[in-house]
């Protein structure tokens, strides 16, 4: 019973992730083509949309932690499943950095820096699909 929910908790956490990150990407390209910063409603938006990623994120580890050692007794399960952990630790990182990174300039009045939220944006995809290759890889 526990093993069903902790896995629906961490599919449903990975479609909040997927989620977010695309909406919040797609709502960043719409302003930065249009080279413009959003506006305040826009931009708190986006600051809520960065905190539920760090939870959702934060939720998967939880559940991927508690599910590894339930089924396979550890971390030490094959290299498929290494890459994925490390692809979503790197993807934890960011996403705190992220997220003080948009504190800190909300904080301040300012927009958040557009190189530092492109990157971050960019590489949480690459990221987000190298985790799922990974999974489809370590659980096939
Ligand atoms: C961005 C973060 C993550 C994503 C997108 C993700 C994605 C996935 C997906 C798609 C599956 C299903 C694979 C399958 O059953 O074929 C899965 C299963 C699993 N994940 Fe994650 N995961 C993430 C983070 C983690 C972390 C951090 C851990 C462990 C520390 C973890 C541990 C596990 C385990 C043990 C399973 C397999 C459960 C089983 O054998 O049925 N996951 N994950």
């Amino acid at each position: 019973m526990s093993l069903i929910l902790l896995k629906t908790f961490h599919y449903l956490a990975i479609l909040f992730a997927g989620g977010l990150l695309v909406g919040g990407g797609l709502i960043q390209a719409v302003y930065a083509r249009d080279n413009q910063v959003p506006d305040i409603n826009i931009a708190k938006i986006l600051k809520t949309l960065g905190y539920l990623g760090l939870a959702a994120l934060i939720i998967l580890w939880i559940t991927g932690i508690l599910l590894s050692n339930l089924i396979y007794g550890g971390f030490s399960i094959n290299s498929a499943f290494t890459v994925k952990i490390i692809a979503a630790a790197i993807l934890l990182i960011i996403s705190f950095i992220v997220n003080i990174h948009v504190y800190n300039s909300s904080k301040n009045n300012q927009p958040p820096n557009k190189s530092i939220m492109k990157i971050a944006t960019m590489s949480g995809r690459g990221l987000i699909i190298v985790v799922l290759l990974a999974a489809a890889i370590a659980f096939s």
